[in-house]
This record gives C-alpha cells, structure tokens and sequence, in this order.
C-alpha cells in the first residue's frame, strides 16, 4: 500500500474500523468537554442507551471469564428473532469489519477478483488484496449509484465477491432496491455479493431502498453485514454480524476468530436489541439533526446531496486537507471523502450543539464559496 494511501485510510479512521493503527485523536474521549467535537467517525454522537449501559456495568462481573457460548448463541437467537432466519444463519464478529474479512477469506484467492463501487468502505478492498485477489473499483454513477452496468461487466467468471456498500459511506447516497435486483440476478452463479447494510437504520424505507434483511432474495449467495456501531452507539464494543444461507454461514464462520466477540460486547449487543424504544428515538434523532443540516446547508445556500445515512458528503470546491485542518483548529474533527475525491469531505451528525460548532467554524473558513452556492 502506498504512504499516501496508508496516510489518507488514516484521517479517515479505517486505521481504527479496521483494525489497523488507530487514528491519531488530539485529546481526550468525545463525551470530554475537552476533547475535540469527533464529526470524523460516523459514530452515534449519543452512544448507547441507558438500558445497553446497564447491561455492560452488570456484565462486568463475567469480565475475567472467557465468553460462553451459551451468551453467543443468546445473541444469535435474538438476531436470528428480529430478521426472521434460522440462527445458523447468523455470523457473529468483533464489528461486522470482521465479516467482511470472513467474506473476503470464504470468497477470494489469488486469480480472483472483489468487484466494488469507488468510493466505498475501504475494509473489504484491504482484505481482498491480503488474499492474493485483484479488485476492480468502478466509480459511482454521477447520481452516487453503485455503476451496475459496469460492475456486471466487471463481474466475469473469476469475481468471486461483489461489493455492495447501501447506503454508501461516503457518499450517503443509496442504490435503487429494483435495480440491484436486476444485477444481482445477472450475476454469475459462482459469484457472492456482500450487501453492506452498517447504515440501514438511518435509510428510510422507500420504493428506491429496502434491507435485504427486511425483503430478502432468497439467494445463497448473498451475505448482508451489520453493525452494532452505528445507530445503537457501540463501535468501542466491537460487534456486528452477518446474514446468510446456513450453507454460506458455515462457509464464513470458518474463518471467524474464536471468542472474537467479548462478553461486554455480547452483553451490550443482547440490551440494545431488547430496547426498541431507544432504537426509535435514536433514529429520530438522527433524522431531526439530517433535516438541521439541511436546513442549514440551505441558508447558506449550499450545494448538497442527499443523506440515506448519519452523516454527509459535502464538495467544498477547494482541497480538503485544508478545509478538515481549518476545522481541527477549532477543535472539530471531519474526514476527507476518498483520495481521488480531494475537494470533498465528510461530516458526521453530532448533537444539535457540535453541530452548531461546525457551522461557527465553516462560516470563518477562508475559503472562496462563492462556487459552493447553489
Ligand atoms: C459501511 C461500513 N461498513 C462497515 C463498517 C465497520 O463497522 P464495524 O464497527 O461493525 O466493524 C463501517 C464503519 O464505519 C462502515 O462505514
């Protein structure tokens, strides 16, 4: 991987989503009032609920014991209860980044190739290339669709994984439901696709999107990832999961790590599924501070797309690097959108006072925005 590579996956924080060196973070944790205002992260600005901080400080008790199977397989049931499967379909990880790494080994080998849009989560990508596969990235259609067409005449007798990150980060933008099944219904048969749903709960169900948990194909070669990161504030934890036909399952899980997923993260994930109630007010909220932004965007008659998603790609028209330092001198943390998008970046939804702090420091930004406006 090159240094320049190796630095951009670094303000990004895949450093930290995937396991790699960690993100250098100025101060101390987000909830400090010292720290900095984290916007970078895509993280729920709320963490989890009281009931899931509850069920953590009672586990804390099984911390010197190795997770039992019995908690894992309590985990799997409750996922298994929500989405209608069997729990034999269910693959448990240390975040989903660990299914997509499952995935990656099950799928991939040198002389085999990953199909992905670009730009996308960048996980997968590093994974595949450490099997020896190639990866072929076909740039998102000028609408921020993932390239259809492109992928399937990428996707050949040698791809063995597609890629499907829907909602896209970074790009918050999502793939219409109708035609990802017409793709994948033209896909080889010997060809898996991975549907990335780590941001479903921010994407209102509509004609254009729909889970593939919710309105399943029934098709053993997909594989849908989520997390526990995001919506339900617990990316310290580590923990997600996949879906998959019991066969694909078994294929996964082969190349799980053992006990990946700890007794707090278990304990914590079991809570959070439990609590309906806060689930709903978190995605209310996140749907309050999406129109703020809007909003906001609007008076300053900024050029925007649409969110599916807890944050927001914003083209800035001018180098990102030094949009995101002029932002981290005021103590605010925002993340570049991908190498190739260098005027582009990211910003992640706080609360309704980080976000008034952004739009304190973009209003001082000594920047031309006169080619920002609408
Ligand atoms: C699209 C996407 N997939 C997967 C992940 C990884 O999530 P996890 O924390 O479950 O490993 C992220 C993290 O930000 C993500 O943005």
């Amino acid at each position: 991987m090159s240094s320049s590579r190796r630095d951009f996956l670094k303000i990004l924080g895949i450093g930290a989503a995937a396991g790699m060196s960690a993100q250098p973070v100025p101060a101390a944790s987000a909830a400090s009032s010292a720290g900095p205002i984290r916007l970078d992260n895509n993280e729920s600005a709320y963490g989890p609920s009281e009931k899931v901080v509850e069920a953590i400080r009672v586990a804390d008790a099984e911390a010197g014991r190795f997770p039992s199977g019995a908690s894992a397989a309590q985990l799997a049931d409750g996922i298994a209860q929500v989405h209608h499967v069997s729990p034999d379909q269910v693959v448990l990880g240390a975040g989903s980044t660990e299914v997509l790494r499952m995935a990656s080994c099950a799928c991939l080998e040198s002389g085999k190739q990953l199909v992905q849009a670009s730009p996308t989560f960048p996980a997968l990508e590093l994974y595949a290339r450490s099997t020896g596969a190639t990866v072929i990235s076909d740039p998102l259609t000028p609408r921020f669709h993932h390239d259809l067409d492109a992928m399937l005449a990428h996707a050949g007798a040698s791809a063995g994984l597609v890629y499907i990150c829907n909602p896209n980060n970074p790009t918050a933008s999502i793939t219409p439901r109708a035609d990802l099944e017409k793709f994948i219904s033209r896909l080889p048969g010997s060809c898996y696709i991975l549907i990335d749903e780590a941001y479903h709960h921010y994407a209102e169900p509509s004609s254009a999107y729909a889970s593939f948990l919710d309105q399943p194909l029934n098709d053993p070669r997909i594989i849908v990832s989520r997390t526990f990161s995001h919506i339900y504030g617990l990316a310290g934890l580590r923990v997600g999961y996949g879906i998959a036909s019991a066969e694909t399952a078994t294929r996964l899980r082969a190349f799980g790590t053992v006990n990946a997923v700890s007794t707090l993260a278990i304990r914590a994930a079991i809570a959070a599924l439990d609590d309906t109630a806060s689930l709903k007010e978190f995605v209310k909220k996140n749907t309050d501070a999406r129109q703020e932004f809007v909003n906001t965007a609007l008076t300053r008659s900024i050029k925007q797309r649409e969110s599916h998603t807890n944050f927001f790609a914003v083209e800035t028209f001018n180098p990102a690097i030094m949009v995101i330092q002029h932002f981290r001198a005021n103590n605010i943390l925002i993340a570049p959108v991908s190498l190739s998008w260098d005027t582009w970046i990211r910003v992640s939804l706080g609360k309704p006072e980080e976000m008034n702090a952004f739009w304190r420091a973009w209003d001082t930004l000594p920047i031309d925005k006169s080619a920002i406006r609408h």
